[in-house]
């Protein structure tokens, strides 16, 4: 069968109907998907409600999972795989955790434009994020289009960034956030790494801006003046016309592209219930 896909956005993103992804998807359905993914970075699929297996039975026909922050972390999962990242506010025990708890950082970590897993070698390709439970209001995530946002930049800057390499390190969203105690053992558990400001999309061939929260500052420059290079950055490429808002309902499932889309959760009331799951492929081809 053919993917049939409805824009949402007149830069990126579409809506996919007429397909289950609790069955096993095909080779051809497969190819479709990656094609389309190829052209439009955010597919939407609305009235998916996977479990933790469809979740990550659908994920692993685009290649090997990785585990993100985990390594970090090494906290307990409530989950049956340790390759699925517990997007919510809710603890080990079920219910909703304090406002002021250390693990609802992540919550508000994941509310800073970000690629999923930058700071690491190979990094992610495809993150595949499932609603569990959203709450009453707020809480959507936004998506921006980092290879329209290269397109729209001056050609004199364009060229400046040529060559130029950000680090992107693991801890930096937290920094940011003054969590910062953490133990010798888990600022070295993921060293950083470099990636060039501008890269070109395999799958289209299109360049696109590689930056967002992990990156920490720009090799060569002076930190303050790398630093605000990539806030001017961020700042051009998060304009309006670049983003698509994502408003959930229990049940969707928004697959996107993290080597040319930034993405953000927006804020919420913490003390209300948020759970999404999260599934993502490597992007191994790339080391
Ligand atoms: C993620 C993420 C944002 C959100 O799942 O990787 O950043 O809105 N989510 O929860
Ligand atoms: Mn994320």
């Amino acid at each position: 069968m053919s993917v049939v896909a409805n824009p949402l956005h007149p830069l990126f993103a579409a809506g996919v109907e007429d397909i289950d992804l609790r069955e096993a998807l095909g080779s051809t359905e497969v190819r479709e998907i990656e094609r389309l993914m190829d052209e439009k970075s955010v597919l939407v699929f609305r009235g998916q409600p996977l479990s933790q297996d469809q979740q990550i039975a659908f994920a692993r026909n685009f290649g090997p999972l990785e585990g993100g922050f985990i390594k970090v972390n090494q906290r307990p999962s409530r989950f049956k795989y340790a390759e699925l990242a517990d997007i919510s506010n809710v603890s080990l025990d079920g219910k909703v955790a304090q406002r002021d708890a250390r693990e609802v950082v992540g919550n508000f970590a994941n509310q800073l434009w970000h690629s999923d897993s930058s700071f690491q070698q190979p990094a992610a390709r495809y993150s595949m994020l499932s609603a569990v439970v959203v709450p009453p209001s707020g809480g959507d995530t936004e998506f921006c289009d980092m290879r329209a946002a290269y397109d729209a930049l001056p050609r004199d800057l364009q060229s400046e960034l040529e060559g130029l390499r950000a680090e992107h390190y693991a801890l930096n969203s937290r920094f940011l956030l003054g969590d910062t105690d953490y133990s010798e053992a888990q600022r070295n558990a993921m060293p950083p790494v470099t990636w060039p400001l501008v890269r070109t999309h395999a799958g289209s061939g299109r360049k696109f801006l590689f930056i967002g929260a992990h990156a920490s500052h720009v090799e060569g420059l002076p930190v303050a003046e790398g630093r605000m290079l990539l806030a001017e950055l961020l700042e051009h490429a998060t304009q309006r016309e670049f983003v698509y808002r994502h408003r959930w309902n229990v049940g969707d499932l928004v697959m996107w592209d993290n080597r040319c889309v930034l993405h953000r959760g927006r804020r919420y009331d913490i003390s209300a219930r948020r759970e999404l799951r999260r599934a993502t492929t490597l992007d191994d081809a790339v080391v």
